[in-house]
């Protein structure tokens, strides 16, 4: 399965912020906030990625990311020449796709939660249909909106309904088959002028092709769209790391784990890290590895100070 990351839209809710720097490389915490969709990804075992941005800033994130390969990635990229709607994503990756089923996820989007690279690489599996995640939210009004029956089959979904007919919003992670490009090909702008998501979405699920899977209480799903959910999000991420001396969407150790990068190349990634926070976690997975590597345990773990 190839992913898709979108990071266009101009961040207008979060102006002056976005004047100068596009919403998606503002930070979460310690991170730039595309990290975390590209952690998605990565997690659900997706190698081949398109980014697409905007005119303006596509140049930032080939500062950031390069070709991929540090993280033993592929990373190509792509404009959206206009926010025209999360939809024409599989236009413009239409070449990219080239037929296969494809993950897209929005560069706004934080997914947190025990078991959910289980269930990541479980829909990365998906060759027929679509399928999505619903999580509860208050204020269901400024998302896509999906119904469900009491088999939690969806019924309906609506974007940014006045009236929602339930709590469950569509989080910004999306798993298709091969026929997402041909499908947004024939759709039209909704009446903001955009090819809507939640209208391909629609598609399938009027063919019968639509799973929805719920992400109950053990989940977090932020979005990052306003100054509030932006904080909120640095919060959230600050007081996990900080009381667990984990970090989130570290894409090296993501790499690692998932067999992208092998153990020289993560040591040499740590050893070339700048002094930060996030360069001393590098080095301390790195001494971590070498103890287990270590064929005689010269130290532990506890020994070491922390
Ligand atoms: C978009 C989608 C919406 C989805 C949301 C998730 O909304 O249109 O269906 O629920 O992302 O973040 P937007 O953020 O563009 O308002």
């Amino acid at each position: 399965m190839k992913g898709i990351v979108l990071a266009g839209g101009s961040g207008s809710r979060l102006y002056p912020m976005t004047a100068a720097v596009t919403k998606q490389l503002l930070p979460i915490y310690d991170k730039p906030m595309i990290y975390y969709p590209v952690a998605t990804l990565m997690l659900a075992g997706i190698r081949d990625i398109l980014l697409i941005s905007t005119p303006r800033d596509v140049e930032r994130y080939v500062e950031l990311f390069g070709d991929g390969s540090r993280w033993g990635l592929n990373i190509s990229y792509a404009v959206q020449p206009s926010p025209d709607g999360i939809a024409q994503a599989f236009l413009i990756g239409r070449d990219f796709l080239a037929g296969e089923p494809a993950a897209l996820v929005l560069g706004d989007n934080l997914f947190f939660g025990s078991g959910l690279s289980r269930r990541l690489v479980h829909a990365a599996e998906l060759t027929e249909g679509a399928h999505i995640f619903a999580c509860r939210v208050d204020d269901p009004q400024r998302y896509g909106v999906v119904e469900l029956d009491a088999e939690q089959r969806p019924l309906s979904i609506v974007e940014k309904p006045r009236h929602p007919a339930s709590n469950w919003a569509v989080t910004g992670l999306y798993f298709y088959d091969g026929r997402a490009s041909e499908i947004a090909a024939d759709l039209v702008p909704s009446a903001r002028g955009e090819l809507e998501i939640s209208d391909l979405n629609a598609r399938y699920l009027k063919e019968g092709s639509l799973t929805v899977e719920r992400l109950g209480r053990g989940f977090a799903w932020l979005d990052t769209g306003t100054p509030e959910t932006l904080m909120a999000a640095t919060q959230f991420v600050c007081a996990l790391e900080t009381r667990q001396g984990i970090k989130i969407a570290c894409l090296e150790e993501i790499a690692l784990a998932q067999g992208f990068i092998t153990a020289d190349a993560f040591a040499r990634l740590a050893a070339g890290a700048p002094v930060s926070p996030y360069g001393r976690y590098l080095k301390t997975l790195l001494a971590d590895l070498e103890i287990e590597a270590s064929p005689v345990p010269l130290r532990v773990v506890g020994a070491r100070g922390r």
